[in-house]
C-alpha cells in the first residue's frame, strides 16, 4: 500500500503510465497577492488543498481551480497556467476565472448557502435560489470545458473535489469519454429525509452518478447517499458491489477517510525551528510557560461549534476556579466566507463570547482566552499544537476534521490530550480521544477538567495509539487507495 511519497510515486507511475492526472477543485492550492507593491503567494486555509498538495507534488499532474487571488492573473500566463509551488515548482495549476456575479451565486450562493448547510445539518436553514442554482450549473459547465480542453478524448484520470462540483462528473463524462472520473465529497452526506428538501436533488444525484468512483469519509455517508439515490431517482443500487447503476453506467461508492502528511508534520513538529517559533509565539501572545495551554484552531464557520466551546469554558472556569490563572485557551479563528451573513454574525458572536469570558475572569496579565483572529501559517500552527496540553475540536458536524489529525501528528512526545466531537468523521478513527458532545457544554466542561488532570501515563497511552493510527492511515495511503480502486475500473 502506498503510505509514503515514494510508494505513492511508484503506484502513480504504475497505474497512470502516460495518462494525464487532473485534479479539480474550487479552492486553489496557492494564492498570489501584492504586498507593499511586491508579488507574494500564500496557501489558503483549506483541508482539501492541504491534503491534495502532497499528492500533486508526487504526481506532477495538473490542478484546475478557481483563481481568486488579487494577483493571480499577473502570476499566470494567458491561459491561466502557473507552475507551483511557486518556490519549487512540481506541478501545474490552471486557474479558471469567474466573474464576481458567478462567484457570488455559485460559491457564496449555492455551494455555501444551500449545499453546505444542507449536508452539515447544523441547524441552519439552507437557502435555495433559482439564480444561485443557475450560476452553479454554469460554473460546473465552465470547469467541464476547461478540463475537456486539456484532456479531450485521451485517456486520463480526473479527480474532482467536493460539493462545488456535483454536476461536473456527468458533464465531463459527456465531453471526455475515455476519462476515468472520481470524486471525493469532503463534507457529510445527510440522510434522505434532509436531502429531499433540495429542489434540484435529482439533477445533483444524476450529476454525481457520472463518476466511476465516488468517495466519502465514512461508511455512514456512503449509506446515506445510497439510500438517497434509492428514494429519489430511477437508479439501481447494487448493495453487493456498493454501487449504483444509472442508465447502464456504474458508480462505485466507497469510504476513504482522508488524512494528513503524518511524517512531514511530525518532522516539522520535532524541529528546532518549531521550538524557536513556539518561543516567539509565547512572547508575542504573552503565554506564560507555567500555564496549561488549551487550543482551538478553526475556520470561523458555524459548523465548528466555537460559541459552544466558549460556553463550555465558561462553565469550566466557574465550576473549577482553581484553574483560573492556570489554564489559558488559545483560539485561532480564521475568517472564512465573509460575504455571507451567517458567517459575519458568527464572527461577531465569537468576538463577543471571548470578550465576555475575558471580562468575567481576566486577572492582570492572565486572560482565559487568547483570540487570534488570523490565518496563521502551517509552521506557526504546528508550534501552537506543540505548545498545547489539549486541543478541542467541537464541530457540530464535520466530514473528517484534519486539525485533529494534525494535532496528533505534532505530539512527537505523545504528550497532549485531544477532545474530539463525536460528530466529526475523525471520531471514527481516533477512539482514544476524549469524545465530546458539543451540544452539552456542561459535559464538555467536565471533559476539559479531565484533560487537564489526566495523568501522564494515560496521556501517552492514548496519544501513542492515535499516532500509530494516523501514521498508518496517512494522506499517501488515502490517495493510493483511491487510485488503486479507480485503476481497477479501467
Ligand atoms: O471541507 C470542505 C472544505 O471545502 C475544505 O476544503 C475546507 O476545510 C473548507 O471547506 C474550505 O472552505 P473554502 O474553500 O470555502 O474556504
Amino acid at each position: 500500500m502506498a503510505d509514503s511519497p515514494e510508494s505513492l510515486r511508484q503506484l502513480l507511475r504504475m497505474k497512470l503510465g502516460r495518462q494525464k492526472f487532473v485534479v479539480v477543485s474550487n479552492r486553489e492550492p496557492y494564492v498570489h497577492a501584492f504586498q507593499h507593491g511586491r508579488m507574494r503567494w500564500t496557501r489558503p486555509v483549506s483541508g482539501v488543498t492541504t491534503a491534495l498538495d502532497p499528492l500533486m507534488r508526487v504526481s506532477h499532474g495538473l490542478w484546475v481551480a478557481h483563481g481568486n487571488g488579487p494577483a493571480d492573473r499577473q502570476a499566470s500566463d494567458t491561459n491561466g497556467f502557473v507552475e507551483v509551488p511557486p518556490d519549487q515548482p512540481e506541478y501545474r495549476l490552471k486557474r479558471v476565472w469567474l466573474t464576481k456575479e458567478q462567484r457570488e451565486k455559485y460559491y457564496d450562493g449555492f455551494s455555501n448557502g444551500a449545499l453546505w448547510p444542507l449536508c452539515h445539518v447544523a441547524f441552519r436553514r439552507p437557502v435555495f435560489r433559482e439564480e444561485h442554482w443557475k450560476a452553479y450549473r454554469e460554473v460546473n459547465e465552465l470547469f467541464a470545458d476547461k478540463v475537456a480542453e486539456e484532456i479531450g478524448e485521451s485517456r486520463a484520470f480526473v479527480f474532482i473535489q467536493d460539493y462545488h462540483f456535483a454536476l461536473l462528473p456527468r458533464m465531463l463524462r459527456e465531453r471526455c469519454p475515455n476519462a476515468l472520473i472520481a470524486q471525493f465529497w469532503h463534507i457529510p452526506w445527510p440522510n434522505p429525509e434532509v436531502f429531499r428538501i433540495c429542489p434540484w436533488r435529482h439533477e445533483i444525484l444524476e450529476g454525481m452518478l457520472g463518476n466511476d468512483l465516488l468517495g466519502f469519509h465514512i461508511r455512514y455517508h456512503c449509506q446515506n447517499f445510497m439510500e438517497t439515490v434509492d428514494r429519489e431517482i430511477e437508479a439501481r443500487p447494487d448493495q453487493e458491489l456498493t454501487a449504483i447503476v444509472l442508465r447502464g453506467h456504474t458508480t462505485r461508492i466507497r469510504a476513504f477517510p482522508i488524512s494528513i502528511d503524518f511524517a512531514g508534520t511530525s518532522r516539522r513538529a520535532a524541529s528546532s525551528e518549531t521550538d524557536a517559533l513556539a518561543e516567539s509565539l509565547r512572547r508575542k501572545f504573552h503565554i506564560r510557560e507555567k500555564w496549561i495551554v488549551g487550543l482551538g484552531v478553526d475556520r470561523l464557520d458555524y459548523t465548528k461549534g466555537i460559541p459552544e466551546r466558549m460556553a463550555a469554558l465558561d462553565i469550566f472556569f466557574a465550576k473549577y476556579p482553581q484553574y483560573q490563572r492556570r489554564v489559558v485557551f488559545v483560539q485561532v479563528g480564521v475568517p472564512s466566507r465573509t460575504e455571507l451573513e451567517e458567517y459575519q454574525s458568527l464572527n461577531d458572536e465569537v468576538y463577543r463570547a471571548v470578550r465576555k469570558l475575558n471580562r468575567k475572569y481576566g486577572y492582570r496579565e492572565w486572560q482565559p482566552v487568547i483570540y487570534i483572529r488570523d490565518n496563521l501559517d502551517q509552521p506557526s500552527l504546528v508550534a501552537l499544537y506543540r505548545m498545547a496540553h489539549f486541543l478541542v475540536v467541537s464541530s457540530l458536524h464535520d466530514g473528517m476534521n484534519l486539525v485533529a489529525k494534525e494535532y496528533v501528528a505534532s505530539q512527537v512526545d505523545s504528550n497532549g490530550v485531544l477532545l474530539l466531537s463525536k460528530f466529526a468523521g475523525a471520531a471514527r478513527e481516533l477512539r482514544d480521544a476524549l469524545l465530546i458532545n458539543p451540544f452539552a457544554p456542561s459535559e464538555v466542561a467536565e471533559q476539559i477538567r479531565e484533560a487537564v488532570e489526566m495523568d501522564s501515563i494515560e496521556i501517552r497511552r492514548r496519544m501513542g495509539r492515535m499516532r500509530e493510527r494516523v501514521r498508518e492511515n496517512n494522506i499517501y495511503k488515502w490517495a493510493g487507495s483511491i487510485l488503486k480502486k479507480l485503476s481497477k475500473l479501467a
